[in-house]
């Protein structure tokens, strides 16, 4: 996407040829600076700190800490080495083990001095895929856009939570792919962003994109969803998922439960939009089994943000002393799910759905 009619990506070599820029998506909406990761711990502690974050970006992040991680030691140990460090980064995104099993595998079969060259043009290569399955979820969800916008006669509007745009991804995005294309193709969106506490992703991340791409939208705080659903405001909910079950159980940023909840006490279809590599097909029972990353307090107990004089001030919100509890994510159970859009369609919410298009993924009987 543009950036003062500048296209980037979310990450990208660096002239060097062996290190990468990201996006510091820590200083957005205000300030948009790059930053170079050189070495494994470059990547670890950008993924930790969520200078970069969203699972698909997550995912390519650590693919690319792989191959900074061979330049210093590309042994079988070496392998483990990284890829134990940045799976402890974030556990909730399967984006990111996806991408640690993928490249680890390649490089055990390879010769230790071709690893770094093989993991960097490997990293590439998932980076350029991921951009492609952006790029069809936008294709396949813009369709289902324009066909409600066609039923309704009048611009829509939809509701998306937290940042599943292309900040979240190497471009395009997931939930908001689907309103980049509807909105190229001329179908009249308007999206309602939630602001998505505690770290903003929606406000800070989400408007920053649609912003910058002249889609029109309203930011609103996170509680107001329901509200405009019972008012008839909402037209349909997309959100992206850091994991999915293979029977279609919708992990994604805190909040998003209630949003689904609200959806379907008003009749309002709730789509989840993510790439195949966002499916763990290893699991039945997301509410059960998926990992929830538990962060810092501190998200909660403060707030950042820019002052009058153009300055920047972290302030405590909350009553000191008090305890705090910071899930990062919830599970959606299929049942609230209307439908899964991926880069090959539109599937229904189940394991019947999702095999109908990855049928490669049927276990023998
Ligand atoms: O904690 P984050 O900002 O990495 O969480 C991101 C989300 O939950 C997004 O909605 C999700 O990753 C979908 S990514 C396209």
């Amino acid at each position: 996407m543009n950036i003062d009619g500048r296209p980037y990506r979310t990450i990208f070599p660096d002239a060097d040829g062996i290190s990468v820029q990201v996006i510091d998506q820590t200083r957005l909406p205000f300030a948009f600076e790059l930053t170079r990761l050189a070495s494994l711990d470059d990547a670890a502690v950008a993924i930790r700190t969520m200078v970069v974050r969203g699972a698909p970006l997550i995912g390519v992040t650590a693919a690319y800490g792989m191959a900074l991680a061979m330049r210093a030691d590309a042994s079988d140990g070496g392998i483990d080495h990284a890829a134990a460090t940045l799976a402890a980064t974030r556990p909730t995104a399967i984006n990111l083990r996806w991408a640690l099993d993928h490249v680890a595998a390649l490089l055990r079969a390879a010769p230790e001095r071709d690893r770094a060259s093989i993991a960097f043009a490997e990293a590439g290569r998932i980076a350029d895929e991921d951009v492609a399955s952006c790029r069809a979820i936008g294709q396949h969800g813009g369709r289902l856009l324009a066909d409600i916008h066609r039923k309704k006669g009048r611009p829509i509007n939809v509701l998306t939570h937290c940042n599943a745009g292309w900040l979240a991804t190497v471009d395009w995005g997931t939930a908001i792919a689907p309103i980049y294309a509807a909105h190229e193709a001329g179908v009249p969106v308007h999206v309602f962003v939630d602001e998505t506490r505690p770290r903003n992703q929606g406000a800070a991340l989400t408007a920053f994109e649609l912003n910058g791409h002249g889609v029109p939208h309203t930011v609103i705080a996170d509680n107001a969803g329901g509200h405009l659903m019972q008012h008839g405001g909402i037209d349909l909910c997309i959100v992206g998922s850091d994991r999915t079950t293979a029977s279609g159980d919708v992990c994604n940023k805190i909040g998003t439960y209630l949003k689904a909840l609200a959806a379907h006490d008003n009749g309002v279809p709730f789509y989840a939009a993510l790439p195949f590599s966002t499916i763990d097909w290893t699991l039945d029972d997301g509410v059960r089994d998926i990992p929830i990353e538990e962060r810092d307090g501190r998200e909660v107990t403060h707030l950042t943000g820019r002052l009058a004089d153009g300055g920047f001030a972290t302030i405590e919100v909350v009553s000191p002393g008090s305890p705090v509890a910071n899930p990062a994510f919830d599970v959606t159970p299929a049942r609230l799910v209307t439908g899964i859009i991926t880069e090959r369609g539109v599937a229904r919410a189940d394991a019947e759905g999702l095999l109908g298009l990855y049928p490669e993924r049927r276990r023998a009987a």
